[in-house]
Formats: C-alpha cells, sequence, structure tokens
C-alpha cells in the first residue's frame, strides 16, 4: 500500500464554538463579539441589548448539546484529532469577572473527555475570532492594556483545569486577521486608525506569548502553536516591481509568524511603522514577553491571490476582504475563492524554510452549496476532489522534507460560516439540515465524501490520485 502520511500524522477535522455551538446564552455564556455579528465577519454590527435581532449562529448546529453524537460520526470516520476552540465567554462570560464560570468550565470537561472515549485528541484553539463583547465595551477590546491580563488568566484557568486532557493548544485564530476584520480579530469597534489597530495587534501578541509561557511552565508535556491565515501572495506578472511588491505584502501576514516564532519585531515592521507615522507604546517587559515563542506553527489554507503595481488591474481586487487579483491560471469555487492545491505545497515548504519548526494544517476546505437527490444521498464529489487534490499536495511536502503534524479540514460538519453567516456556504463530510433562514430539523446525514475521507484516513492516503 502507498502510505502518504506518517504514523505520527493526526488526521481530522476543525470547528469554532461560536459557529456550531449554540447556546448562546445557556448555562452562563456572556455575549461575544460573534454574537453581535449576524450577518458575520463583515457584516453589520448590532447591539443585541438594543435590538431584538436573530443571529443564526444563537442554535448553529446545536453543537452544544448533539456533540456526543457528532464525536461518534468523527470517530466512524477515523479521526485522530479534532481541532475545536472554547468560548472565552463559557469560561469568564464579562471576560473580567472575578472567578471563572464553573458551568462552562464542566462543559468542556465533558466534551474532552468524550474524544477520550473515542481516542481522539483535542487541539484546542483558546480563542477563534470571538471575545467577550463586554471587554469591548468597557476597554476598547485589545486596545485596552488590561486586555493582555484578562486574557492570561483566562488561558491558565483552562490550562490549569485541563492539563490532563488538552496536550496541544492554539492561542488565536487567524492572528492577522485583525488588518482586514479589527472588530473580529482585536475587538476595535468602529473604524480604527492603523496606529490603533497595530497596537491592539501588539497587546494581542503579547498576550499570546504570555499564554505560551504559561503553557510551557504549567503543561510541560503540551505543545503549543500560532495560527496564520495563509494568505500567499504571488506576483502577477514577472515585472520586478510586481514580485517586489509581493514580498512586501507577504510579510504583512508573515510578520505575525515571524514575531510568534523568532520572538522579536522583524526589522521590515520597523521601516513599515515610520514610512506609516505609526508609533506604538511598547514596554520592554513586551519585549522580553515576545520571546517566548510557539512550539509549533499552524495555518488555514484556502487560497492563494496575485498581486500587481498596474492600477486598472488594483481597481479589480478592491472589494474583497484580501484585497486579492485573481489569478488567470485558477479556477474559483462558487463564493469566488481561488483554488489553488500547488499553492499548499508552496506555502508549507516557505513556512518551513523560513520558520524551522513543525507545521499543522489545521484548516482547510471547499465551502460549497450542496443538493440531496431524490434518495436523499449528497454525492460531493467536487469536494472529494478539492480534498484529494490538497492533500497530495501535502504528500509532495512531506517528501519535500517539511516537518507535519497533520491535517484538519474545516467544517467536517456543515456549520455556519463565519464571513457570511450563512449555512449555505457547507464544507462538511456531515451534512447538516438547516438553511440559511434557521429552518430545518438539524438532523445529521452522511455525504458521499465521508466514506471517502474516512478511507483516506485508514489507508494513510494510500486512496489519494
Ligand atoms: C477561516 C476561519 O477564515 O475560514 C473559519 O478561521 C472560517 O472560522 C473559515 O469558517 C471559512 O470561512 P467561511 O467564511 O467560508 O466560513
Amino acid at each position: 500500500m502507498n502510505e502518504k502520511f506518517p504514523e505520527h500524522f493526526l488526521f481530522g477535522g476543525a470547528i469554532a464554538a461560536n459557529q456550531v455551538e449554540g447556546a448562546y446564552l445557556t448555562d452562563g455564556k456572556g455575549l461575544s463579539t460573534s454574537d453581535i455579528q449576524p450577518y458575520g465577519v463583515l457584516g453589520e454590527v448590532v447591539d443585541r441589548a438594543e435590538a431584538d435581532i436573530t443571529n443564526i449562529k444563537d442554535i448553529a448546529i446545536d453543537f452544544y448539546h448533539r456533540y456526543p453524537q457528532d464525536i461518534a460520526l468523527f470517530a466512524e470516520m477515523g479521526f485522530t484529532c479534532l481541532r475545536l476552540s472554547i468560548a472565552w465567554t463559557r469560561i469568564f462570560p464579562n471576560g473580567d469577572d472575578e472567578v471563572p464560570n464553573e458551568e462552562g468550565l464542566a462543559y468542556y470537561d465533558a466534551l474532552f473527555d468524550e474524544l477520550a472515549r473515542h481516542n481522539i485528541q483535542p487541539l484546542v484553539t483558546l480563542s477563534h475570532y470571538e471575545m467577550p463583547y463586554a471587554l469591548v465595551k468597557n476597554y476598547g477590546g485589545w486596545a485596552g492594556r488590561e486586555v493582555i491580563g484578562f486574557f492570561e488568566k483566562y488561558a491558565r484557568t483552562v490550562f490549569a483545569r485541563y492539563q490532563h486532557k488538552v496536550k496541544l493548544w492554539l492561542t488565536f485564530n487567524e492572528i492577522n486577521v485583525s488588518l482586514h476584520a479589527p472588530l473580529t480579530g482585536v475587538g476595535l469597534s468602529g473604524t480604527p486608525t492603523q496606529n490603533e489597530v497595530y497596537q491592539a495587534i501588539h497587546h494581542q501578541l503579547v498576550a499570546s506569548s504570555k499564554a505560551v509561557r504559561a503553557c510551557h511552565d504549567m503543561i510541560p508535556d503540551a505543545k503549543i502553536g500560532n495560527m496564520l491565515l495563509g494568505a500567499m501572495l504571488y506576483p502577477l506578472t514577472c515585472d520586478p516591481q510586481d514580485v517586489m511588491q509581493t514580498h512586501i505584502q507577504n510579510h504583512e501576514w508573515l510578520f505575525f509568524g515571524d514575531v510568534q516564532a523568532r520572538g522579536y519585531y522583524p526589522g521590515y515592521m520597523a521601516r513599515f511603522f515610520v514610512d506609516n507615522g505609526i508609533t506604538l507604546n511598547i514596554t520592554d517587559d513586551d519585549l522580553s514577553s515576545l520571546k517566548e515563542t510557539v512550539d509549533f506553527i499552524s495555518f488555514s489554507y484556502y487560497m492563494t491571490g496575485c498581486v500587481s503595481t498596474d492600477e486598472e488591474e488594483k481597481e479589480k481586487a478592491s472589494g474583497n476582504m484580501l484585497n486579492m487579483i485573481a489569478n488567470p491560471y485558477l479556477q474559483s469555487s462558487q463564493w469566488g475563492w481561488q483554488i489553488d492545491p500547488i499553492g499548499l505545497r508552496y506555502i508549507l515548504n516557505v513556512l518551513y524554510d523560513r520558520y524551522q519548526k513543525p507545521l499543522f494544517i489545521v484548516e482547510n476546505g471547499l465551502g460549497a452549496r450542496d443538493t440531496l437527490d431524490d434518495n436523499g444521498d449528497i454525492n460531493d464529489d467536487y469536494r472529494i476532489n478539492y480534498l484529494n487534490d490538497h492533500l497530495v499536495q501535502v504528500a509532495e511536502a512531506i517528501k519535500d522534507g517539511v516537518d507535519m503534524m497533520g491535517y484538519t479540514s474545516w467544517g467536517p460538519i456543515d456549520l455556519v460560516s463565519a464571513s457570511t453567516a450563512q449555512m449555505s456556504k457547507r464544507y462538511g463530510f456531515i451534512y447538516v439540515d438547516r438553511d440559511d433562514n434557521g429552518n430545518g430539523t438539524l438532523e445529521r446525514r452522511k455525504k458521499k465524501s465521508f466514506n471517502w475521507y474516512k478511507e483516506v484516513i485508514s489507508t494513510r492516503g494510500a486512496n489519494l490520485k
């Protein structure tokens, strides 16, 4: 058998609390920034105290109550790992509470126990696209330096509680997203200045390094990583101006990895701050905290894009979140995300060359509309093809010598989209009966890709083409 992935390689799926759990005020949970964004990461913000709104994430896919059944399905596919996040607001509903909420802590205890029963290792993100909304209102989100301490306390609380159950951790999901979605990333409302965004990012980077330190001290046999939105850019042409501009724009996201993996601000950022008139308040204590670096690098990978210095080309790209210019050699998903399997091998090589730390792909997948045929079957060959082609490239990267920890596909069960809050943008191997208006029974149904992924895992990729 032509096994493509080594024994220790973890295989599974990735979900986030705010996109699956629902139960948004159950058992003492507080409101999060996700709860006030009913239209997704880029949508309008609604203060729930003032408006009676329905947010599809209030129920999401009701994973809060249905997790035993869902985990059993993941186990049936042979998952050895499930990436999930803890909702900070279940543990500290307001972020600055004196004592943690026992009901929230008990919930994740039960969830981790259920995973252990199925020999599925949890990979836990401390903050995935949400923070307590009270911290936004009372401290200005991550603009407030106090929030570093609140986050560290939260991290220490969950490390202490789950130290025997969770040995793999991540700090902030897609930490570079703050440049594009400041409320989701760093809890800044309105239209903050670039200076305010980078100051808040600085506080978050310090908080991340303090969590890394706490994890190293408290759970010495655990590993903790960062998490980047892997948005690799190519030059649209070989014009040296385009090549240089691409290099500069790739620094926008690599900067986060550089700080978290190397322990200090890279030289190119000093220039960026001067050129853009940005002055940050960075203390000696901050600089010393940043020296505690992550054990591994994790990232999401969905697409690549292009950069051009041509004004007409730039015009075409305005409007999409990452300002990417379309690559004429690539096809797009139904949501316009450019599909680039070879780009995954490329980014793996770039990140490994750069950091020489193990890599973990913690999100990858195809958001697509699914339809049920007359027999109620979902023949999602498009999803199988997408994942097959990406996994083939992961295997190539392993042959290139890249040290890989594992692969968790995004949304192994259909969930609410982060960017648009749609249910119809489906990623799962498991279909959930719920539409964009919240109608449906929430019944779970296996898609064709369910058995395909099961075979990928059981054959360690020997069935990939
Ligand atoms: C990543 C996020 O950006 O992409 C996930 O970490 C998100 O939370 C995923 O769901 C896919 O994006 P979307 O908008 O299709 O849900």
